[in-house]
């Protein structure tokens, strides 16, 4: 009988994780992309954060479409039948609102989630088809944050039909403003004149209600940080002491952005076994993990405007503290 394979042996490397982590730690400060943060426990860990109290972003947002869906969906059709589709596997129960605002107008819609993640969609599907009668759901794997502009194409639909893309929940705001506009760019050419797309984005507010949206007293935020390193000890078998690296949100007003970083409590040498790649922390240096852009209002807009749509109408809730954008291709 052969010798038992080692750990470095069994594991299955995603080299996108592996180049990404060799060129994060490599700079400095030392950086990691927020989607590392997405495996399946950190999906679960944001999921918590949505029903945080001092998390108002997913509540604030729920609350306009409780208000406004069947104006959305009104608005966004202008007289034709909706398509309705949506960057992220849309498992909220925010977007259920929207599929429910479109079957009481139209008996019935087609519910296009796009997620590179087959067996989210997956999910989503069995879920929505059997909670809301009159929607049909129609999985698309892709990578919509991949660079190739061309990639983005949700196929033909029928000539009564037109698209509304949604992408709420602030999602854009993980982007530099530079890669939010080619995002919005490449999902515009992958629309026709006159399909609508549905923007979701956190307001600029006072600077305390922000900190603690992102750093709850029960340190959901902070494991949902951490989890990066759990996340690179099971798949690169790095040996991080989670314990040892800080969770710190800070707002950058000048950049208009919270940002999450990790901190070394102490000097510490991090191995990286998969990479062969040792690291060397300082105390106090810090991995920066997150930025999460606010906007003003009237900047979803211009945005909206620079990247091939008309803004069209925009739904906040009373304090302001969150906008929906609805955007006309033009
Ligand atoms: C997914 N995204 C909009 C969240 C945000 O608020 O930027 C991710 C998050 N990070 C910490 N808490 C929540």
């Amino acid at each position: 009988m052969s010798a038992a394979a080692s750990p470095a042996q069994v594991l299955q490397i995603d080299e996108r994780v592996a180049s990404v982590v060799r060129e994060g730690l490599g700079l400095r400060p030392k950086r990691l992309p927020a989607w590392l943060f997405y495996d399946c426990v950190g999906s679960k860990l944001f999921d918590a954060i949505t029903r945080l109290p001092e998390y108002y972003l997913t509540r604030t947002e729920r609350g306009i479409f409780l208000e406004a869906s069947e104006q959305i969906i009104e608005r966004a059709s202008s007289g034709r039948r909706l398509r309705i589709a949506e960057l992220g596997a849309g498992s909220a129960d925010k977007t259920r609102l929207l599929l429910q605002a479109a079957v009481t107008r139209q008996r019935s819609v087609l519910y296009e989630p796009v997620d590179v993640s087959a067996s989210a969609l997956d999910l989503a599907k069995r879920r929505i088809e059997r909670e809301i009668r009159g929607v049909t759901v129609m999985p698309r794997v892709m990578d919509y944050t991949d660079g190739d502009d061309h990639k983005f194409h949700l196929g033909p639909m029928d000539e009564d039909e037109s698209r509304l893309v949604l992408y709420i929940g602030s999602s854009i705001g993980n982007f530099e403003p530079h890669q939010a506009a080619r995002l919005l760019r490449r999902v515009r050419a992958g629309l026709e004149i006159g399909d609508a797309i549905l923007l979701g984005i956190d307001l600029v507010k006072d600077e305390a209600t922000l900190l603690t949206a992102y750093n709850d007293a029960a340190g959901v935020t902070a494991a949902f940080n951490r989890n990066v390193l759990v996340r690179l000890n099971r798949e690169l078998d790095a040996d991080f002491d989670v314990e040892a690296f800080a969770h710190r949100a800070v707002w950058n007003k000048a950049a208009s952005r919270i940002e999450m970083h990790l901190e070394s409590r102490i000097a510490q040498q991090v191995n990286i076994g998969a990479l062969d790649f040792a690291v060397e922390f300082a105390a106090g240096e810090t991995i920066h993990t997150e930025n999460s852009y606010k906007y003003q209002p009237g900047q979803v807009e211009t945005l909206l405007a620079e990247t091939g749509f008309r803004a069209e109408a925009t739904f906040a809730d009373p304090r302001g503290w969150f906008a929906v954008c609805l955007g006309r291709a033009n």
